[in-house]
């Protein structure tokens, strides 16, 4: 692991093998890895016919940028691939109201993660009964929500949560109401990130009911004889930024097996699976992530193959992709601060090459997952083009950690400078939704752009938000100019 704790300098001065030669054009905007709309006029990044420069002005920095017409063309790629299943929108990887009003209206399902994200989804106006509820340790206030909301399934996921919920399942019945439709978790062994899958016969981790010590079935026997609740499916999800089917059709088998077992032990015959999420995007060129279409075609066929072996009827399958939906679409700007050029090796010799170390007015609060899980994004110059030679570049952000790394090693314009704009693509997922607020930095502004008109559909966090929350500091102002707005002079200096 790259990331570490807080302390002094480990930043990894071994020459990055990594990074590869520069590519032609340093300024080139992949279409697998940036929004739909993306493009260049005049040298300088327009999205959804929206120059960055003026969002920037308009906006400040940083800045979570969101191409609505990516966004919802791919949930919808998705509701086509998956015509004849449900497909829901993981809200984990990007909420809020605006979102949950666009997945509503373009018919999927949601998933919500806890009470607050389905708090959200139904402030929203977002549809009880397409709503999913996850969560390793719901609290009795938020299986109650979901009982009085009415909401489509709860994805119980311990036996302590079943016990919490048949009491207010059943005080739902008593008053006339419906059981609670349930689904299980399943833990089916197969562990998928990105071309590889382990199976194994056992689980380690707190999701869902292990298939292999038989607490899935366990579990679905106890649901099954509550009157209270519904046990309508199983369901499973096996990990995530994944870029191949063959996890997914190795959960398939294991979890059919068990729709078998379920119906030899009771008679039921439980007429959903739900396969969980996971399906990979590209941050960078060479990820190369399958398609909705690919994907709904190898599971529809394996679970048929799975289910005619057993002599199953074929469930109604569903899915949740967040990060397929959310990903992709979304850059964040960032305005340069400081350029810090560092020889690397021992002794920081002449020869020795150098690394620039582009600070930016955000970082790990605004995308963790670098730190976090080491993960590849990839950047541009935004506000123009230049000709100038390839510099190895670390575009770090500007907390206190020297972890605090947003695109770990790149080529950049040896010209870039203080006042630039730099677009990180694939920022959808996971970014805004696990921003917090280490060092006090503030949680940018979500703006939805579509057709040259942008709208903010999540403002910017202020000092006065965070001061409200602070028993010494509610009430007192804060600092003014907000700390938090761009320079006025950078944002008069943008060179396009
Ligand atoms: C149960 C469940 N479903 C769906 C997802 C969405 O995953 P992704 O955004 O990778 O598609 C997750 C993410 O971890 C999850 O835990």
């Amino acid at each position: 692991m790259r990331a570490h704790p807080a302390g002094p300098l480990h930043g990894g001065f071994e020459t990055p093998a990594s990074v590869g030669a520069p590519p032609a054009d340093l300024g080139a905007l992949d279409p697998a890895v940036w929004p739909r709309s993306a493009t260049r006029v005049d040298g300088e990044l327009h999205l959804a016919g929206r120059p960055v420069t003026e969002l920037a002005r308009e906006h400040g920095t940083p800045l979570f940028v969101l191409d609505e017409a990516d966004f919802r063309g791919r949930a919808a790629d998705f509701a086509t691939a998956f015509a004849d299943a449900d497909v829901h929108y993981a809200s984990k990887a990007f909420l809020c109201g605006q979102v949950a009003r666009w997945i509503a209206d373009d018919g999927l399902h949601l998933d919500a993660c806890s009470g607050n994200e389905l708090a959200v989804a139904l402030a929203a106006g977002f549809p009880a009964g397409r709503i999913a509820l996850h969560g390793n340790n719901k609290s009795l206030v938020e299986l109650q929500l979901a009982v009085d909301a009415g909401i489509g399934h709860v994805v119980v996921d311990s036996f302590d949560e079943i016990e919490r919920l048949v009491p207010l399942a059943a005080a739902r019945v008593a008053a006339g109401g419906s059981p609670v439709p349930v689904l299980i978790r399943t833990t089916v062994g197969i562990e998928a990130h990105t071309h590889e899958f382990i199976a194994t016969a056992h689980e380690d981790q707190k999701f869902g009911f292990s298939l292999a010590t038989g607490d899935a079935l366990t579990a679905a026997v106890r649901i099954i004889r509550e009157p209270a609740l519904q046990l309508t499916g199983l369901h499973s999800h096996i990990g995530s930024q994944i870029f191949d089917t063959a996890g997914f059709e190795a959960a398939a088998h294991r979890v059919v097996g068990l729709l078998g077992q379920i119906a030899q032990a009771t008679g039921q015959v439980l007429g959903e699976l739900n396969l969980g999420g996971g399906f990979g995007i590209a941050y960078l060129s060479e990820d190369d992530p399958v398609t909705p279409e690919d994907v709904a075609r190898r599971l529809r066929s394996v679970v048929a193959a799975e289910c005619a072996a057993l002599d199953l009827p074929v469930p109604r399958l569903a899915v949740e992709p967040g990060r397929a939906i959310a990903g992709p679409g979304t850059v964040t700007l960032y305005e340069i601060g400081t350029i810090k050029p560092v020889r690397l090796g021992a002794g920081g010799g002449g020869g020795a090459p150098v690394r620039n170390y582009v600070s930016v007015d955000g970082g790990m609060s605004d995308n963790i997952r670098t730190a976090l899980y080491d993960a590849s994004y990839t950047c541009v110059l935004a506000n123009r083009t230049s000709t100038a030679p390839p510099a190895l570049c670390r575009v770090v952000g500007k907390h206190c950690e020297s972890g605090d790394v947003l695109v770990r090693d790149l080529w950049l314009p040896s010209d870039v400078v203080p006042g630039d704009l730099l677009a990180v693509a694939a920022t959808g997922a996971y970014c805004w939704s696990m921003a917090s607020n280490y060092n006090y930095l503030l949680k940018p502004p979500v703006v939805a752009v579509r057709d040259g008109v942008a709208t903010e559909i999540v403002r910017r966090q202020t000092l006065s938000d965070v001061f409200a929350l602070d028993a010494v500091l509610a009430g007192t102002p804060a600092p003014s100019p907000a700390v938090d707005q761009p320079a006025p002079e950078h944002a008069a200096g943008f060179s396009s």
